[in-house]
């Protein structure tokens, strides 16, 4: 070591708790005051009062906004509720990229300031609920909504979920969905998700736990679909045993649209509280008809209408600033969905062609008719409209200086391509190929309006996509490929054609612009994917979109491609930069209920850019079956050419339990545990053996 001291490392610390709560006011309630507050005025209210606080109060919404409670004799404003995932789905608002796309950044900070300014924007436009964020876990990439959700792993999905949540409810209310098992759009209305109680708690619910007790969600949208066979809407497990006992929510349970509740007294005693958007089941007639029958009792109406005034109270609703309207897709903003959208492209494949350089002379060549196309997603409750989008060839226009630019359509004449440098088609999917499913709606529709979507049946892409793809490819020198889409799509049966693979996601409304810095190098991509993208769907779970009975495990995405060791075409947590990094210097300290992990990560390359570490943990000669490996931490690395810094990530005991259904609880068991780091989850390098007795840990 030389005698000056060694500069110190940047410290990167991987989640921040303070920073990433900071201002969630869900956090800041003081119980205590607002339980006295809430029963002095329940005292004084009549059975139909209490009544009226347990349904919307119209069917369609007004301005974009859905009313629910409220009593103006008792000086409760009405909740005013509105989608959703990807920004105000009220008027104008800003287009963000879709929430998988968000999630591919891997940067939780990022997560929050997008909830910061999704809930600004609506609490702007005189709304106080978010209907977000949807998280569900992504079982299979074939889910209509899959664009909608954040990721297949429940570790993943949790750090995002608290993060857009805390961000949101410094200003209004988040109500994350769908509880639970909505993992299947077509028949979401009618199937049963079948699960046994061990993959219920480990994998479908940690992230709603972590939403509740870690964010302080102030309410939870249940699911149209059953669980077990019982409509999830009036299930006694889900709404009352897990969410209010295990738990501990304080908050309300408001049910999904229209079919989201299924009976009166049967939903009231399991613990729905709000029948959405209207009322038709919560009806003073059939609640009064329920009482008198014996089938229900007051009680259980105080019990669900004082949950609902609680919020109303300890949000001071009545008294919530409206900021300025000017807010909505304010500069700010737009920066962020920029920013946002430009960390969550995922580089998948790049012969030495990208970045490109704007330099004279050099001939580019844009293909397709979606690089002209605004697609922000699907068309269901999550669609939002911006007052300008930049598309593909927007973007390329304005950033484009000195090089050339010209556009094909796709059923130009693309036999002239060969005279181009570069050739970048712009392929993928739209709200017809994906979507919520909205029996209503027609698949095709005009600007603006719901479709139908629904879940793929394919990975596929469309056939005329991927013709447009191998013609390209057929006549061009080099080949880049800009995927548009909510989820895995098969790309196996053209990727040795083309050069280089950027998916995209649904990039919201600053999309072009985006991808122009991206494609030039004004910044290096840095996604990574939230979602395995299987060969094809041979390597998954049977997958039929009809189906009314779905069966659950412990085993879908990684995890089944791992136990199956299937090679996927790209891996979960898979993304690659216009740099190089190297980790080591793997630390790992043992406190009293937790890891503290460091590892050192150097950009060993010759531009800036950012990679995410991944934390994976496999219990190894475990007594219980385990899959072979799960996520349990990752970490953001922002560094210049050359430069290290110390990514610290803090590992807790409650991440290492399985949950005994024996038990009915969560178990710390007695083996060896491999901690693994890395850059994806089939890229691992380094690992740390520990063995746990029951009470010492010893590395191993
Ligand atoms: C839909 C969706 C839900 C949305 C609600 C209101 O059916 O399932 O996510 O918030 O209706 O639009």
């Amino acid at each position: 070591m030389s005698w000056q001291s060694q500069p110190l490392n940047k410290r990167i610390v991987a989640f921040d708790k303070e920073l990433i709560h900071a201002g969630n006011k869900g956090l800041a309630i003081d119980h205590e005051e607002v339980a006295v507050e809430v029963d002095a005025l329940m005292a004084t209210m009549t059975l139909s009062q209490k009544i009226n606080q347990l349904h919307g109060l119209q069917p369609a919404s007004i301005d974009g906004f859905y009313y629910a409670g409220g009593d103006e004799e008792l000086g409760l404003a009405p909740y005013k509720m509105v989608d959703g995932p990807r920004g105000a789905r009220a008027g104008m608002a800003t287009a963000f990229p879709v929430a998988i796309g968000r999630a591919a950044t891997f940067d939780v900070e990022l997560e929050r300031r997008v909830g910061l300014a999704m809930g600004l924007e609506v609490a702007a436009k005189g709304g106080n609920v978010i209907l977000a964020p949807t998280i569900n876990l992504l079982r299979h990439p074939g889910w209509g909504r899959a664009q909608e959700t954040y990721s297949e792993d429940p570790w993943h999905m949790g750090a995002m979920a608290v993060a857009f949540i805390s961000g949101a409810q410094n200003h209004v209310l988040t109500s994350p969905k769908h509880f639970a098992l909505n993992n299947l759009e077509i028949t979401r209305f009618d199937l049963s998700a079948n699960i046994d109680v061990r993959s219920l708690h480990e994998v479908y619910l940690p992230h709603f736990k972590r939403s509740i007790q870690e964010a302080a969600a102030a309410s939870v949208m249940s699911a149209y679909n059953k669980m077990n066979d019982v409509y999830c809407g009036e299930h006694p497990i889900l709404l009352t045993d897990i969410l209010r006992d295990d738990w501990g929510f304080t908050g309300f349970v408001e049910s999904d649209w229209f079919l989201g509740t299924r009976s009166t007294a049967a939903a009231i005693d399991a613990g729905m509280d709000i029948e959405m958007p209207s009322t038709h089941w919560y009806s003073e007639e059939n609640i009064n008809e329920a009482l008198a029958s014996g089938e229900l009792n007051e009680e259980a109406i105080h019990r669900n209408a004082r949950r609902v005034v609680y919020q109303n109270v300890a949000w001071q609703i009545a008294d919530m600033e409206v900021p300025d309207e000017r807010v909505v897709e304010c500069e700010e903003h737009i920066a962020l969905a920029r920013e946002v959208a430009e960390k969550s492209f995922v580089l998948l494949k790049n012969d030495k062609i990208l970045p490109l350089e704007d330099t004279p002379g050099l001939k580019v060549a844009l293909v397709g008719d979606l690089a002209d196309t605004v697609n922000l997603g699907d068309r269901g409750s999550s669609f939002v409209t911006s007052s300008e989008v930049s598309t593909p060839l927007s973007g390329l226009q304005a950033f484009i200086k000195h090089a050339s630019l010209h556009y094909f359509r796709s059923d130009d004449d693309l036999t002239r391509l060969g005279e181009f440098d570069i050739c970048i088609v712009v392929a993928g999917l739209t709200y017809v190929e994906e979507g919520e499913f909205i029996p209503t709606q027609q698949q095709e529709v005009e600007e603006g309006e719901l479709a139908r979507g629904g879940d793929r049946e394919t990975f596929a892409l469309p056939d005329h996509q991927r013709f447009l793809i191998d013609t390209v490819a057929g006549v061009a020198k080099k080949t880049i490929v800009l995927l548009e889409g909510g989820s895995a799509i098969q790309v196996t049966d053209w990727l040795d054609k083309v050069d280089a693979l950027l998916m995209l996601w649904y990039p919201g409304r600053e999309g072009g612009h985006a991808i122009a810095n991206v494609l030039f190098g004004n910044c290096s991509p840095s996604g990574k994917l939230p979602v395995s993208f299987p060969r094809s769907m041979d390597q998954l779970m049977p997958w039929d979109v009809n189906s009314l009975s779905v069966d659950h495990s412990l085993l879908h995405g990684y995890r089944l491609l791992d136990h199956q060791d299937q090679e996927p075409a790209f891996p979960f947590g898979f993304g690659m930069s216009y740099t190089t990094f190297d980790l080591d210097g793997l630390q790992i300290e043992r406190t009293a209920d937790h890891f503290n992990v460091t590892v050192s990560v150097t950009n060993t390359g010759t531009v800036s850019g950012v990679e995410i570490v991944q934390l994976y943990v496999s219990c190894t000669d475990s007594t219980v079956f385990r899959v072979p490996k799960e996520l349990k931490g990752f970490g953001r690395a922002e560094l210049e050419a050359g430069e290290t810094a110390d990514l610290e990530m803090n590992l807790g005991d409650e991440d290492l339990r399985y949950y005994d259904p024996e038990q009915n609880g969560w178990v710390l068991e007695s083996c060896s545990y491999d901690l693994q780091l890395g850059v994806s989850s089939r890229d691992l390098p380094l690992s740390s053996g520990w063995l746990f007795d029951g009470v010492e840990w010893q590395p191993v």
